[in-house]
């Protein structure tokens, strides 16, 4: 048996899209554990690209099964999107798409809320994507949740969403001063939804064990990045899952004993999208990424990503948090110019040098990273398909990077079609 959680070591947009497409040829089952449609990843097969929100990336492989576990909120205007977009390209999505009855819906004014508190915010706002999925974990945890097994049972659906409408107009007209939300357009086209969404709903927990209980493999694809976790993450600038690798277990029903490896994918260098502190972002002048040719724009906003030279900090702290055994480097090839390569190893704070990551954001603001300095390699990479061949300064940055983190690195990816990837290792046997 091999069952992988595969989980964002840095602040999300690692290139998981593309991993988990290269790993889904060897597994069974794909689940998606947490998050909803903020996610974007993005696989290119051939001269196609597909990006995937909801939907996870097993769907794109004829023989895989796709779930989406009770830990995930889903906006069904965004799901059905998706399958059409999907079925339109000749993607087949019958019997291989099953959706938790537990996972939380996100309704209306999960979206609306979610854009009126970050106005209200103002400079202080965390920069969501504004899909609503704060508010809809805030519902979960606060017992007023509404499952998809609920839209099937319209007198269910109906009472709770007339209890959570009258307390979220009172919100939405008084405090943030904008249009109550009609309760019987939401209940027509909810109820709607959930007789689409009927034939994919089932006990998600249920079919995961049996299949793991029969030798199937599971991946477990995770969103998001380490450091946006609710628990583990840049605390408030975050989202609100367990984007960690115990997420994959509560979001899915399935046991920790059952999982074999954790496999953490990072990038080359640090990106991250939203608001909050990134201590190696780069300075203009040196900021060598160019966001169009490197594909740094967010795959679910189009915003631009800020970007860094790569911090072991972070990542060693995602490697403890998720108990990583194994990595996937990615977008090697982006750094394919540079003269000098920087690597942050610590930081330093108030005169003092630290490698643990600071919980407390007040400290991380005022961080200055400590590098190491690396020679460039200055040759094109994304044709390479050995890591023998890799250029000998390209093969120092990736053993120095494995050393700092104490991590294998098993995965070298140089570009983003499948088979720009160079296996160091056989992950999944
Ligand atoms: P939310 O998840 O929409 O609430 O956004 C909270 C924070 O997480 C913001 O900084 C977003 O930019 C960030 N975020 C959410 N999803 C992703 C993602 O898939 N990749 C990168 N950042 C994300």
């Amino acid at each position: 048996m091999s069952n992988i959680v595969l989980v964002g070591a840095q602040w999300g947009d690692e290139g998981k899209g593309k991993i988990i497409d290269i790993l889904t040829d060897r597994v069974d089952f794909v689940v998606r554990s947490q998050g909803g449609a903020n996610a974007g990843h993005t696989v290119r097969i051939g001269e196609e690209e597909f990006v995937l929100h909801l939907i996870p990336s097993g769907i794109l492989r004829v023989k895989t099964k796709c779930i989406i576990g009770n830990g995930v909120v889903i906006e069904p205007h965004t799901l059905f999107e998706e399958i059409e977009n999907l079925v339109s390209r000749g993607i087949a999505i019958d019997d291989n798409l099953y959706i938790s009855e537990a996972a939380n819906i996100i309704l209306p004014y999960h979206k609306v809320l979610d854009v009126q508190r970050e106005k209200f915010k103002g400079e202080k706002k965390i920069g969501t994507t504004g899909r609503g999925i704060s508010p809809a974990y805030r519902d979960k945890v606060g017992y007023s949740g509404i499952r998809t097994i609920d839209l099937l049972n319209p007198e269910v659906f109906r009472q709770k969403l007339h209890m959570n409408l009258m307390e979220k107009n009172l919100l939405l007209t008084r405090i943030y001063e904008v249009e109550p939300l009609d309760e019987d357009e939401i209940f027509d086209e909810y109820i709607e939804y959930g007789g689409r969404m009927k034939k994919y709903i089932r006990n998600t927990s249920k079919i995961l064990n049996e299949a793991v209980a029969d030798g199937k493999r599971v991946l477990f694809e995770g969103a998001q990045g380490t450091l946006l976790d609710v628990d583990f993450g840049t605390y408030p600038f975050v989202t609100a899952s367990s984007t960690t690798a115990g997420g994959a277990c509560t979001g899915t029903g399935v046991g920790p004993s059952h999982i074999d490896k954790v496999l953490g994918v990072m990038k080359a260098y640090t990106t991250r999208v939203g608001s909050g502190p990134f201590p190696t972002e780069f300075t203009p002048e040196v900021d060598f990424v160019d966001r169009k040719r490197d594909r740094e724009y967010g795959a679910t906003t189009g915003r631009e990503r800020r970007c860094g030279w790569f911090d072991a900090v972070i990542v060693n702290h995602a490697v403890r948090v998720n108990g990583i055994d194994t990595i996937a480097l990615t977008k090697l090839d982006v750094l394919d110019n540079c003269d000098k390569i920087k690597i942050c190893v610590a930081y330093e704070y108030e005169g003092n040098k630290i490698t643990d990551f600071p919980f407390d954001m007040s400290v991380l603001e005022k961080c200055t990273p400590v590098y190491e300095e690396m020679e460039g390699w200055k040759r094109e990479t994304k044709n390479i398909l050995k890591y023998k061949d890799l250029p000998k300064q390209a093969g120092n940055y990736i053993q120095r990077l494995s050393e700092l983190i104490d991590t294998p690195i098993d995965i070298i990816s140089v570009g983003s079609k499948r088979s720009q990837t160079i296996f160091a290792k056989e992950i999944i046997k």
